[in-house]
């Protein structure tokens, strides 16, 4: 859908990144200049002659932005009631109302700013559940909402028409609208909804959760990967809970709930102290070192570049000790996709710190053939843990994507391996 000129653009963004996101505006999208900046949301004015394309926008790889869309501009008020009758009555609002196309309604807050709520962010606090209400409650009759008020949240449908409410401040709401394109587009404030379970020794469960439910990569049971940077286990442990094999490497201790599962291995080493045929027959890398993203790039080259190496897709995370790293990320694409990795994604995780998951497949198509077995090479430690007991997957295990208490994001031991705090502007 065109929205005719002036058009803004709003996104939301970690508090921090602002500056990051601004430099990925500039680069993506030149004809853009700031506009309005708070920690964690931002708008942009568009200076150009087309219009913005909401549907366009949202198929681009933003790195920093957890949601974006066309911004309507901002309402204020003291008032709940008179801060909804401003939204039903705003031009744009009653355009798309009136034009009949379905509408989803999200409503969230922009990241909060408090160190202590650094990771434990709640996109849609009990405030956006009574605006959302309210909202609906009020809305027009000719307004086709999609759904009833959630109270099991689930996606909103895929390219689905959604109007948005930012809430910048109690008083101070910003208005918009988008096509959820995207996996994460789909959830208030692109937040996609994963839990932390209470047996899950480190936070970095949730981060791979995360990671895996925002790039769809087609991991399957009975896969086997390699995790490099594992201690104490969290990551592995959802890789485990999926079906997968894993090889943990590293130098620090693994945690004995991970440890003594039958299909995870340790290897005490460095990543680079790995014998190659360690890596033969695997299909996915995933690698979470507290080091540098060249240092990170520098040790995975190595693996993946030998010929007998043959990964169809792996998960990076690379730490940003500096925000402005952030200026290398096409860099770091780059030199990716130089490794034979088709479709390569990049994204700051809700659930992450100052640092971005990069996700790499060999080809788009093999996101359609992830369930497809391979044989298992004779002698390696998978053949031997399969023929001595079938894995039995779990499925109450796996994350479910529909479940919402992004509120069980608690800290975690493994908080000292992670990244300083962002600075905020
Ligand atoms: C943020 S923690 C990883 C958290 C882990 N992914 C989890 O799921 O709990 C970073 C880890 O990287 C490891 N590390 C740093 N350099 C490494 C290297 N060159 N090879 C292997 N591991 C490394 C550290 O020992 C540390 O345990």
């Amino acid at each position: 859908m065109q929205i005719e000129p002036p058009q803004f653009v709003f996104m939301t963004c970690k508090a921090g990144a602002e500056s990051a996101l601004k430099h990925e505006v500039a680069t993506l999208e030149p004809d853009w200049r700031p506009s309005f900046s708070r920690p964690g949301f931002l708008t942009f004015k568009n200076s150009s002659e087309p219009s913005i394309d909401s549907q366009r926008i949202g198929e681009k790889n933003w790195t920093f932005a957890h949601c974006l869309g066309i911004s309507f501009g901002r309402l204020a008020g003291d008032q709940l009631r008179e801060l909804v009758r401003g939204f039903w009555d705003q031009p744009a609002i009653v355009a798309l109302v009136s034009s009949g196309v379905p509408l989803d309604l999200h409503v969230c807050q922009r990241e909060p700013v408090s160190e202590e709520d650094r990771g434990l962010a709640t996109y849609v606090t009990p405030l956006c559940i009574e605006i959302e209400k309210e909202l609906r409650s009020a809305a027009p009759e000719n307004a086709k909402l999609t759904r009833e008020m959630p109270a099991h949240r689930k996606a909103s449908p895929r390219h689905s028409h959604v109007l948005d409410v930012v809430v910048v401040e109690p008083s101070e709401w910003w208005i918009g609208y988008h096509v959820a394109v995207r996996p994460a587009e789909r959830w208030p404030g692109g937040a996609i909804p994963v839990r932390l379970p209470p047996h899950a020794v480190s936070r970095a469960y949730a981060k791979m959760e995360e990671a895996l439910q925002w790039s769809h990569l087609p991991v399957a049971a009975g896969d086997e990967c390699v995790e490099i940077g594992c201690a104490p286990g969290g990551a592995s442990q959802a890789l485990l809970e999926r079906g997968l094999f894993v090889t943990g490497i590293d130098p620090a201790d693994i945690d004995p709930a991970v440890l003594e599962h039958p299909r995870f291995r340790h290897l005490k080493k460095r990543g680079s102290e790995v014998r190659r045929n360690e890596f033969e027959g695997v299909r996915w890398l995933t690698v979470d070192m507290n080091i540098a993203p060249e240092d990170t790039l520098e040790e995975i080259e190595a693996i993946v570049r030998h010929p007998r190496v043959a990964l169809r897709g792996m998960v990076l995370t690379l730490k940003f000790a500096e925000w402005n790293l952030a200026d290398r990320v096409p860099d770091f694409i780059a030199r990716v996709r130089g490794w034979g990795f088709r479709d390569v994604r990049t994204r700051q995780l809700v659930t992450g710190g100052q640092e971005i998951c990069l996700v790499a497949l060999k080809r788009k198509a093999l996101r359609r053939l992830g369930k497809k077995k391979r044989p298992r090479r004779k002698g390696t430690w998978v053949a031997a843990v399969e023929r001595s007991e079938p894995p039995a997957v779990r499925p109450e295990s796996v994350a479910p994507i529909d479940v919402a208490p992004a509120a069980d994001l608690l800290p975690r031991p493994d908080e000292a391996h992670s990244a300083p705090p962002a600075p905020h502007f």
